[in-house]
């Protein structure tokens, strides 16, 4: 089933949480997911050591030997995949792109984070020319919700008119996020006294992985 690649080359754009949110998410709703933790800082691996009762499994033992392979063998078995990579253009995030049905790339909407994300395009986009398209989408992190920043919007105006695909769903700011990350549980296993805003950041979850999944019918359709 598919594999999906979470990349950007920058570091601090919300690669590993969007990977959490979105396998966890799954999970919640019966997936079978394996979640591949390609980040040096080994989030996810410390994530599954803790208490949560989620389904997700974690590998974090691939390499840039063997990632497409690892990634392949995943799909054979579960039903979806996630990869969450090291926040630089290296062999590794080369092989996983490579290996993807889709790639999601966070982005901030800073300048700085934009203009990282089409490096991550353009690299993206040369693989295309060699072995035919990879499919991907521009994701924005940490907006606020309700309020789209000018920054964000002339960043957003641009990507639109070069022509990059965007989901319409961000993954805005939220502590229960970072909170998953702090008790090393899913959204769901949360406390809801104790975590603020847990039922728009289990809303905005659900949201993203459905257009996650409508992209990836998207993406079998046209291939
Ligand atoms: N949607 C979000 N809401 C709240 N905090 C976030 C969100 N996305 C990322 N963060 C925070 O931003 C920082 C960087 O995020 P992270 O997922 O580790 O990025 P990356 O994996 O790309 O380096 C972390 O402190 C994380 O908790
Ligand atoms: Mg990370």
């Amino acid at each position: 089933m598919p594999v999906i690649v979470i990349s950007n080359p920058k570091g601090g754009t919300g690669k590993s949480t969007t990977s959490l949110v979105l396998a966890t998410t799954l999970a919640r709703h019966g997936a079978s997911v394996t979640a591949f933790d390609c980040d040096p800082n080994r989030h996810l691996v410390a994530w599954k050591d803790g208490p949560s009762r989620s389904r997700v499994e974690v590998i974090g033992h691939a390499d840039s030997t063997n990632i497409a392979r690892m990634l392949k063998a995943e799909a054979a078995r579960q039903q979806f995949v996630i990869a969450d990579l090291e926040g630089t253009a290296s062999l590794m995030v080369a092989s996983a792109i490579l290996a993807a049905d889709l790639v999601l790339i966070p982005t901030q909407g800073s300048a700085m984070d934009a203009s990282q994300a089409r490096r991550a395009i353009s690299f993206i986009e040369d693989q295309a020319v060699a072995v035919g398209p990879r499919p991907y989408r521009v994701l924005f992190t940490r907006t606020k919700p309700g309020f789209a920043t000018r920054d964000e919007r002339v960043i957003r105006e641009t990507l639109a008119a070069a022509g990059v695909p965007m989901m319409a769903t961000d993954l805005a700011e939220r502590a229960a996020y970072r909170s998953m990350f702090t008790f090393r549980q899913s959204l769901e296993e949360l406390d809801p006294q104790a975590v603020n805003g847990l039922d728009k950041a289990l809303e905005n979850a659900d949201a993203l992985a459905g257009e996650v999944m409508d992209a990836l019918r998207g993406v079998r359709k046209a291939a």
